[in-house]
C-alpha cells in the first residue's frame, strides 16, 4: 500500500447527467424540472455548426433566467480542434451567471488540453471578478484520451468528473461498432457451439475508474444511444455501476429514472451494509480482525466496500 492514502472524490451526486441541445431552450425549463442531479448543456456534437453563437447566447440566457434548484450545471464546450471553443469559454464566463458550475471539456487527449482551458478559466474568472471556482469535467472519448487517462486524471485541481463517451471513442479506436454502448453482437465469446457475449467498453471503463479513483475524481459513463431500450440501458447502467463508476448519462428524459434507480443503494444493499459493519464492530470489540456473515468472511476491507455503499446511500438521501 503506497504511502499516499487515496483522495475522496467531490461529495456530490453524479448518478444521471442530462444533456440537451444548446440550441434547443424550449427543453432547458423540463431539464431543470427533471430529477438528474447534474445538467448538460451542450454547445457540442448536437448543436450545428452555424447554430452555435445562437446556442452560446441560449445557454447565457438560461444561466440567469432558469430556476436550476439544486442542480449542478455544467455547460459542454467545443473540443480543442475545432473554432469554437474558446468563445464558448470566453462567452459563457464573461456574460454567463455565477449559476454555472462545472465546463465540460470533448475528446481530451492530454493533460494540456486541460490546462489550456483551466488557464483560460482562470483568467476570465480574475479579470470578471467571478465568485465561484467553475470546475472541469472531462470526456474520454479517444485512443490518445484512454492512452493519456491518468495524467488527464491528475491535470487540474478543478477537474471534478471524467465520462467515457462510447461513439467517439468506438471512431477513433476503429472500432467496428456504430452502436452508442451496450451489446455488441459481434464481441462475443464461442463456447461449445454457445455464443457470450462479452464488453467490449470494460476495458476503457476499467481504466478509467483507475485513473479517477488514484486522483479523487468522479468516474462517470456516457450515453446509451438506444433510448427506447430500457434494459439495455439498465445492463450498461448496472455494468459499469459494479465497476465503481458513480453515474450514467440521460440523452433523453426517460433515462434520468433508470440511472437513478442503478446508482441509488438499494435499501436491501444499504441493509446488508449497515450489518457488515456492525459484524466487523463486534469483532473488533471482540478483538478479532475477521468474522463469518451470512456464510462468508468479512473483514477489516469489507467496512471499506459497505462503507461505500452506506456514504452512496446518504448523499441520496438529502
Ligand atoms: N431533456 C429534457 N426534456 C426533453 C429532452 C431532454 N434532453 N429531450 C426531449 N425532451 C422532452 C420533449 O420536449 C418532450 O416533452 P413534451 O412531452 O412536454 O412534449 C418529451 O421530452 C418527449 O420527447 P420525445 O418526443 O421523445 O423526444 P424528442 O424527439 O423531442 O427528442 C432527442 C429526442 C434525442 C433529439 C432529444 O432527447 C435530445 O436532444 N437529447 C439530447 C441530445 C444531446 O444533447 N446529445 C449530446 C450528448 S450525447
Ligand atoms: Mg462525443
Amino acid at each position: 500500500m503506497s504511502f499516499r492514502t487515496q483522495p475522496p472524490a467531490p461529495a456530490r451526486l453524479n448518478r444521471c447527467q442530462l444533456f440537451g441541445p444548446g440550441s434547443r431552450p424550449a427543453i432547458f425549463e423540463k431539464m431543470a424540472q427533471s430529477a438528474a442531479d447534474v445538467i448538460n448543456l451542450d454547445l457540442e456534437d448536437s448543436v450545428a455548426p452555424d447554430d452555435k453563437p445562437q446556442a452560446r447566447r441560449n445557454i447565457i440566457e438560461a444561466s440567469h433566467n432558469i430556476d436550476w434548484g439544486n442542480k449542478y450545471l455544467s455547460v459542454r464546450i467545443n473540443g480543442l480542434d475545432t473554432p469554437f471553443w474558446y468563445r464558448d469559454v470566453v462567452e459563457l464566463l464573461e456574460e454567463g451567471s455565477e449559476r454555472i458550475d462545472q465546463i465540460m471539456i470533448p475528446k481530451v487527449g492530454c493533460a494540456a488540453d486541460v490546462y489550456a482551458v483551466d488557464a483560460l478559466v482562470t483568467a476570465i474568472e480574475a479579470a470578471k471578478g467571478r465568485k465561484k471556482r467553475i470546475s472541469l469535467e472531462v470526456i474520454i472519448e479517444s485512443a490518445a484520451g484512454i492512452a493519456h487517462v491518468e495524467e488527464i486524471a491528475a491535470s487540474s485541481p478543478r477537474l471534478q468528473a471524467m465520462s467515457l463517451g462510447a461513439a467517439d471513442f468506438a471512431a477513433s479506436m476503429g472500432m467496428a461498432t456504430t452502436g452508442i454502448g451496450g451489446t455488441q453482437e459481434n464481441y462475443y465469446m464461442l463456447h461449445a457451439g454457445v455464443k457470450h457475449w462479452s464488453d467490449p467498453w470494460h476495458w476503457a471503463q476499467a481504466a478509467i475508474v483507475a485513473a479517477c479513483r488514484t486522483h479523487g475524481i468522479l468516474p462517470v459513463d456516457g450515453p446509451f444511444g438506444d433510448f427506447s431500450d430500457d434494459e439495455g440501458f439498465r445492463a450498461q447502467a448496472l455494468r459499469s455501476a459494479t465497476l465503481g463508476m458513480v453515474g450514467k448519462w440521460a440523452i433523453h428524459p426517460k433515462q434520468v429514472a433508470l440511472a437513478n434507480e442503478v446508482f441509488t443503494p438499494s435499501d436491501a444493499a444499504v441493509a446488508e451494509a449497515r450489518e457488515i459493519l456492525a459484524a466487523m464492530e463486534k469483532a473488533k470489540a471482540e478483538g478479532a480482525g475477521a468474522t463469518v456473515y451470512k456464510g462468508r468472511l468479512v473483514d477489516i476491507a469489507s467496512i471499506r466496500q459497505a462503507e461505500v455503499i452506506v456514504r452512496q446511500a446518504e448523499m441520496a438521501k438529502v
